[in-house]
């Protein structure tokens, strides 16, 4: 048999909901199959800085950096709770984990189904990949303030863009596309970013010039939303910076019928770290604990992360369970774990 180690992180709010029922569907997915999940569970979050302190300690590190996959519920508390101002839980735990485990390529897949009520009146096809760039951009934390509490004040972010970093997602996005409908948008906002727009255009065009077959096209990141509302359709692989592709993400959920839909992977492509599987969305602690939340971001982050680990035949059943759920959709409302219910019970029949 072979033995995945899976490290499972299910975090705060409807994340132990949604991770709960991924989980099922996972386990339904491998059961036949000589693949054995062996998990280790990981306590982290808000709930668990508030209990002792810790946010990701080093030993919390080295023991999830030794699985073979990790699944994220989603971490953090209600946003402004002055109590975790000082752990920060997105920069001190998630942005740790996809910057020390290396995950360049933050894939987000975003596809219409059929029969799913979206807020667009015609939307057309839409069935886009985003490739958002996942260790550097003005996430890396490379900013200061000074003369803080004067009206002196300034406070600067600093985007970090590496020929290193921005070549190996670019050229991840080519080969995504090659396997695609060979089309492939850059999105940036070169005409006001000049150097970090100007680095990330200079490098799509010298990889385009090894990939004749991929039509290339750019978009300023406003115009992109445009097009993203008017004419999903016109997209395949989207390539982009870490702060773009984390807002047109969130807009590619909502256009496709909602953030409980839209699943994600942190890849490390290279494999010399585990990658991580999560929902696109957070622990959306206005719907926490009352089995609200679709799990369906979750179970199809379990898709993506089966596909990872080459168990191509079980994430294609999970996808197809999941779209067979979603054809079959009434508008009275189910539970959490209702929903994983009947996507496992699928998977069993
Ligand atoms: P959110 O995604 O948690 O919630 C936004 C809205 O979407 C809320 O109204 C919520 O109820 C709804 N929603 C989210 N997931 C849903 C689901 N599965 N089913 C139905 N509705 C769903 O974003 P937020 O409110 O900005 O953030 C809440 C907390 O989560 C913050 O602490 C934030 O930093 C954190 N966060 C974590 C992650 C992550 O762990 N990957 C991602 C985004 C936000
Ligand atoms: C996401 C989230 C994170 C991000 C936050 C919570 C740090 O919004 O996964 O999209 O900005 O990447
Ligand atoms: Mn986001």
């Amino acid at each position: 048999s072979r033995v995945v180690k899976l490290a499972v992180i299910p975090g705060d709010g409807i994340g132990p909901e949604v991770v709960a029922e991924a989980e099922k569907v996972l386990d339904a997915a491998v059961a036949g199959t000589d693949v054995v999940i062996d998990r280790t569970r990981f306590a982290l979050g808000a709930a668990r800085y508030l209990e002792t302190g810790d946010t990701l300690t080093d030993d919390d590190l080295a023991a999830i950096a030794g699985h073979d996959a990790i699944l994220l519920g989603a971490v953090g508390g209600v946003p402004g709770d002055p109590r975790l101002r000082d752990a920060n839980i997105e920069r001190g735990l998630l942005l740790k984990l996809r910057f020390e485990l290396d995950h360049y390529v933050n894939l987000r897949p975003s596809k219409l189904y059929p029969s799913v009520p979206g807020p667009l009146a015609d939307p057309g096809e839409i069935d886009f990949v985003v490739v958002r760039e996942g260790t550097e951009g003005p996430y890396v934390g490379n900013g200061g303030s000074i003369r803080r509490g004067t009206p002196h004040e300034v406070a600067n972010e600093t985007s970090v863009n590496t020929a290193f970093g921005v070549e190996r997602v670019v050229r991840y996005a080519f080969d995504l596309a090659e396997r695609r409908r060979q089309k492939l948008t850059l999105v940036h906002k070169t005409n006001v970013l000049v150097h970090a727009g100007g680095i990330w255009k200079r490098i799509v065009d010298e990889v385009a010039a090894e990939h004749p077959d991929v039509a290339v096209d750019y978009l300023h990141v406003d115009a992109a939303t445009i097009f993203l509302v008017t004419n999903p359709g016109r997209f395949d692989v989207i390539v982009t910076d870490n702060l773009f592709g984390d807002i047109l993400t969130d807009l590619a959920g909502a256009v496709t019928g909602g953030i409980g839909l839209a699943a994600s992977g942190n890849i490390n492509p290279d494999g010399a770290f585990p990658s991580m599987f999560e929902p696109v969305h957070g622990s959306a602690p206005d719907i926490a604990g009352q089995q609200k939340a679709d799990p369906t971001a979750a179970i199809l982050s379990v898709s993506l992360l089966l596909d990872h680990l080459g168990l191509t035949e079980a994430a294609r059943r999970v996808t197809r369970a999941v779209e067979a759920d979603i054809a079959d959709r009434s508008s009275d409302p189910r539970t959490t774990t209702q929903i994983g219910d009947a996507i496992t019970a699928r998977l069993q029949a």
